[in-house]
């Protein structure tokens, strides 16, 4: 199998945001497997506004595309915010364009006040598909945010385990393919 190396991008820019503690346990699941993670969270490393008429790009915003251009694939995280991704993470995708992410696995994963929020997943599935990249066919929703873990960040209900488990190892297989790919066309 290749070594893999995979992007996390988190969306939310509250402290102890459900979504990065999702990520973050994600990230637990990869590192097991023996997979190399570049976790960016957005809250940390602020991005500017993104604007076509800048040329420079702002040293976060470099870090941001060299790890997505370096990555075999890619992990969204988002709050639901009016049934949609959060500000934070679109202005980074804004910054992004195919060359990041054509061809690449993309999972989505979001935090919603409520039981679940799909509305922000459907929203990013149509952003990485209008980036080219490849939607993995499974998708994480933690409703209830930060009620949903318990004090060691792994999420309190076995159901929603076994479901991240399932998702993210659809997505490895995916990345892997899909890389396997990319690499004997090179
Ligand atoms: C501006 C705003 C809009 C929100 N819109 C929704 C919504 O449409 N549906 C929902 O279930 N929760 C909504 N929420 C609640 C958040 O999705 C919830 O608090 C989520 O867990 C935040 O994720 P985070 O902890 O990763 O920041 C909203 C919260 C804010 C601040």
């Amino acid at each position: 199998m290749l070594n893999m190396n995979m992007m996390m991008i988190a969306g939310s820019n509250r402290t102890n945001a459900s979504s990065t503690c999702l990520l973050r346990y994600i990230e637990g699941l990869l590192k097991n497997r023996k997979i190399s993670v570049t976790l960016v969270d957005l809250r940390e490393q602020p991005l500017p506004f993104f604007s076509p008429d800048e040329q420079e790009l702002h040293p976060n915003v470099q870090r941001v595309l060299e790890a997505a251009s370096n990555a075999d694939g890619l992990i969204l995280a988002t709050p639901e915010y009016h049934g949609s991704v959060s500000g934070l993470l679109k202005n980074a995708l804004d910054y992004m364009n195919a060359g990041h992410v054509a061809g690449k696995a993309v999972l989505s994963v979001s935090s919603a006040g409520g039981p679940v929020g799909v509305s922000s997943l459907t929203h990013l599935q149509t952003i990485v598909r209008n980036l080219h990249g490849v939607n993995c066919p499974e998708w994480i929703s933690i409703g209830y945010g930060s009620n949903a873990f318990d004090p060691d960040g792994a999420p309190l209900d076995e159901g929603m385990r076994s479901r991240i488990q399932n998702a993210v190892e659809q997505f490895v297989e995916l990345t892997g393919m899909l890389a396997a790919k990319a690499a004997a066309a090179n």
